[in-house]
This record gives structure tokens, C-alpha cells and sequence, in this order.
């Protein structure tokens, strides 16, 4: 079985890779061999902001989860996001990424004027928007809108895991439901799951990624599950950095077209984390843009990077970064490459 954009593996080579700690640098040698082939040494970079950390849900990993009472609350305004976005242009990102809680406040009428005046200021930028889960008919608005990806990770591919990962009031099937619509309206798509989140095994995680071969993400980002103090989760402990590694390489072998971040996550469980990543297979980079006055609040789990530091530093230090790693950051959209049969070519 060949699926269009995919490479196929069987589980039992699947789970020997996820399994075994000792297959990084053989892994990851073939992941990069992958991607060099595909995007070179290009790392996209997009700036990230998180403009409200107000949220309905109450997922059990989670930080900003609506029933913690142990955080300060934030809403960025229309203004204080155009301007966050300005800021991000002229620092050299060409990918702006909204993500927030599920909060209600920000209407449909709102993130549509939002996007329009991102776009109207910057017609070269693309916009992705990570806002949780709406209706068909908001995302395809927000899609005519000038929004161009959307990032959705599904968290989890097994039914019985997703309800010990969130309360019952929140759906496994909406959740994929969701991911699918956004395929169907056009939207370049983003699911992923965290590595190591608590119950999790290997067979769920080959579940994960047979999934993912179904819906075909534009991208897949992947993060070690860490603790937050605040939730139910307090007491598991975090993922393990070497297996989330591991799972970068896999995922670029078996989707060599995708864009794959070395998310914060990774940074925060190891100092050079963001690094092997990108060594590791991943392309991409989402550095925070949001103002330092509120970074600390969009507190997903304990001791994330890069809260003190000012827009302009992280991309300073990225840049830095990503050249001891051996690769190069382009100030480009960055959209997703996909393969031609006909001409058996990536494009
Ligand atoms: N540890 C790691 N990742 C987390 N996320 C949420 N909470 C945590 C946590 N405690 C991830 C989820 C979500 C993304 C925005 O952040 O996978 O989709
Ligand atoms: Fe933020 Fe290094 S990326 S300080």
C-alpha cells in the first residue's frame, strides 16, 4: 500500500523505531537525508502569537485549561495583534501564526478583520491560524477571509486515550471531523499529538501515524508532553526527549514533503532541543512574537522558554541556533511541497 504523499512502513518496523532508544542517529541520518533532498538546509521560520489564553475547554494537560484559577487572564486586542503581526513582517517573518484558547470573544467578524488587515498591510504573508475547533462555516469564512493553513493537532488517534486526555463534554469524532473540513475548504492543515502524554503507548502513537497518512497534513507537529503544575496531569511526569527526537525522523521518513517544527516544547525538555530537532528532520520554526507582557500567562506547561525574551532577541538567537545546527533560516512563506506523480518530482 503506497499513499499518494506517503511512505509506507509496516507496524511491526513502526514500533520497533518508536520502541528503541538506540536508532536516533541511525534514524535521524536518513530523516535528514530526506530532507536535504527536499527543502535543503531551508528552515521556515513563523512568528507566533498567542493572543488570548482564555479558553472554554478543560483539557487535562493543559495550563490554560478554563478551570485553572492560577492564572492571570489575557485578550490581545484587534490593534495589539495587527501590530504584533506588523512587528513580525519587519523582523522577516512571512508566516504569522494566530493560536489562543477557544474563546469566545473572538467572534468570526473579529478574526475576519484581523486577516484582512494583516493581508491588506502585507499581501506576502501567509497566515495560519490555530484556534481550535469552530464550525465548517466560520473556518471556510476565515478561509475567504485570506486565511491560507490551520493548525489542529488531534492530540490522539485512539478513542479510549482521547477521553482520559479530556472530559467528556469535549469530542473525538469533532475533533477529526474538524481536521477534515479543514482539508475539504483548502486550508494547508496541521495535526500532530504530543510524545509521552499521559496512558499513552507505542501502539497508540502507530495508530497516530496511520492517521495521519489518512489525512495527509500539509504539517505535523509533535512535542514531548510536559507538566503543568496547575492541572490533573500534575503528577506524570514529562515525555521523553529522545523518543520525541526519534519520532521527528520518523515522521520526515514517512512524510518526506511535510513541514515539520521543532516546536518550544522540545526547547523547553533540553536547552539544545530546538537544534537536534532540526537535525533530527524538522524544518520548521515558531518563535514567540507575542508582547513580553503576557508570555508568561500562555503557560501550556511549566518552565517554557523564552518568556522573558523580546521578539527581536529570539529571532537574533534563532538565527544563531539554526546556523551551529548546520542550517539557514529564509525569510519565505514557506508552504508545503508536494509530489507529483506524473513527473515524480516534489514541488
Ligand atoms: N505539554 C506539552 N504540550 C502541550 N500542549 C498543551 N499542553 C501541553 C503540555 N502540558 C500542546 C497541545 C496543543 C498545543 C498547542 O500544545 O498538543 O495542541
Ligand atoms: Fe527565544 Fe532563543 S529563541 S531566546
Amino acid at each position: 500500500m503506497e499513499l499518494k504523499n506517503t511512505k509506507y512502513y509496516d507496524d511491526q518496523t513502526l514500533k520497533r523505531w518508536i520502541g528503541d532508544d538506540s536508532l536516533n542517529d541511525e534514524l535521524a541520518t536518513r530523516a535528514n537525508k530526506i530532507r536535504r533532498e527536499i527543502y535543503g538546509d531551508k528552515v521556515y521560520v513563523r512568528g507566533l502569537i498567542e493572543f488570548s489564553n482564555i479558553c472554554k475547554n478543560n483539557c487535562y494537560y493543559c495550563g490554560i485549561r478554563g478551570a485553572n484559577k492560577n492564572i492571570a487572564r489575557y485578550r490581545l486586542s484587534t490593534e495589539e495583534i495587527i501590530a504584533t503581526a506588523d512587528l513580525g513582517y519587519d523582523l522577516g517573518y512571512r508566516t504569522i501564526v494566530l493560536q489562543g484558547g477557544e474563546d469566545a470573544y473572538y467572534t468570526d467578524d473579529i478574526f475576519v478583520s484581523i486577516i484582512e488587515e494583516i493581508k491588506g498591510h502585507h499581501p506576502d504573508i501567509a497566515i495560519t491560524l490555530s484556534l481550535g475547533e469552530r464550525s465548517y462555516e466560520s473556518y471556510k469564512r476565515l478561509y475567504i477571509a485570506g486565511a491560507d493553513r490551520y493548525l489542529l493537532r488531534e492530540e490522539t488517534s485512539d478513542k479510549d486515550h482521547y477521553y482520559k486526555l479530556h472530559p467528556r463534554d469535549m469530542s473525538f469524532e469533532a475533533r477529526r471531523k474538524a481536521l477534515f473540513n479543514l482539508k475539504e475548504i483548502g486550508y494547508q492543515v496541521g495535526g500532530g499529538f504530543m510524545v509521552g502524554s499521559p496512558y499513552q503507548t507505542d501502539d497508540m502513537i502507530i495508530k497516530d501515524l496511520r492517521f495521519l497518512q489518512e489525512l495527509e497534513p500539509a504539517m505535523i507537529g509533535i512535542g514531548p508532553y510536559l507538566t503543568q503544575h496547575d492541572t490533573p496531569f500534575r503528577d506524570f511526569s514529562n515525555g521523553s526527549y529522545r523518543k520525541t527526537l526519534r519520532l521527528i525522523s520518523i515522521l520526515r521518513i514517512l512524510f518526506p514533503y511535510a513541514l515539520i517544527p521543532s516546536t518550544t516544547s522540545l526547547g523547553t525538555i533540553d536547552p539544545r532541543g530546538r537544534e537536534e530537532g532540526l537535525k533530527a528532520g524538522a524544518n520548521v520554526l515558531m518563535p514567540n512574537l507575542s508582547p513580553t507582557s503576557v508570555r508568561e500567562s500562555y503557560a501550556l506547561y511549566d518552565n517554557k522558554i523564552c518568556t522573558g525574551e523580546e521578539a527581536a532577541e529570539c529571532r537574533a538567537c534563532l538565527e544563531v541556533r539554526v546556523k551551529n545546527a548546520g542550517f539557514r533560516i529564509v525569510s519565505a512563506r514557506g508552504d508545503v511541497i508536494s509530489y507529483n506523480k506524473e513527473t515524480r518530482r516534489y514541488n
